[in-house]
């Protein structure tokens, strides 16, 4: 779908249903999930990340974060505990107002949400960034709208930041289209990229793949989380 089709789909599963269309686990589409597990999830894995980041000389948390892509703020507050500031950016107002609502209870004063509906990141200057974070992103759009925010995160991270993000495989060595659950309405779409093509991309744009670790982000597709530092 092009990119109007893209923000209208979001802008309707965060009116419709927005933890599922976040965390698609079976049972709990329709409202089912219960808030304080869904956020849980949230914060286990940014906090063991971190740690993880940190035991292997990778990085250690400092400065300003970014979560492209935060959806309701589920990575976006752990963030906030261990950065000096937490930004969130998305393309779905109503995502963005449920996560501006769920801090009033939270209560991070360094947690700030920002709606972007353009394909670049535009609305932060070069170097902004210690920490860039998404996950379950990207694979939700065409591969020539992401290779956009990739360049874009290069853009925006400090000369010693790290960016970290989530990007399944390609079938056939091509971006790929893998239908996700056929006739849902509003449709999610999941693509991929080669693990190569995504490493010669971000070399281009003067980034350096330090680790890509196979994980289940995307159900029975192979997936990666890269990590990448300039080089
Ligand atoms: C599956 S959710 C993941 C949310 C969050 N990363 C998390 O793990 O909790 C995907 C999110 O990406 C957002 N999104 C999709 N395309 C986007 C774009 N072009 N720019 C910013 N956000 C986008 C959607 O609105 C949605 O909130």
């Amino acid at each position: 779908m092009d990119f109007e089709n893209l923000a209208k789909t979001w802008e309707k599963f965060g009116e419709q249903d927005p933890l599922w269309s976040v965390l698609s686990e079976d049972q709990k589409q329709g409202n089912q999930w219960d808030v304080e597990n869904f956020y849980h999830t949230g914060s286990y894995y940014i906090n063991n990340y971190l740690k993880e980041l940190e035991i292997k000389g990778i990085f250690k948390a400092n400065g300003k974060s970014l979560d492209f892509g935060c959806g309701v703020g589920r990575l976006t507050f752990p963030l906030a505990n261990h950065f000096e500031e937490s930004h969130g950016v998305d393309i779905s107002l109503p995502m963005l107002k449920l996560a501006t609502k769920q801090n009033e209870s939270f209560g991070h004063e360094n947690c700030f949400f920002h709606h972007n509906l353009k394909n670049d990141l535009s609305l932060f200057e070069d170097g902004s960034f210690d920490f860039i974070i998404s996950l379950i992103v990207l694979q939700h759009m065409e591969p020539r709208y992401f290779v956009n925010y990739l360049a874009e995160f290069m853009r925006l991270l400090k000369s010693d930041g790290v960016l970290v993000f989530q990007l399944p495989a390609a079938v056939e060595n091509r971006a790929s289209y893998l239908s996700y659950e056929a006739g849902m309405n509003p449709e999610m779409e999941v693509f991929g990229m080669d693990q190569d093509d995504v490493e010669a991309l971000l070399k281009g744009h003067g980034g350096n793949v330090i680790e890509s670790v196979e994980d289940h982000a995307c159900g029975d597709e192979t997936s990666y989380r890269y990590v990448v530092k300039h080089s």
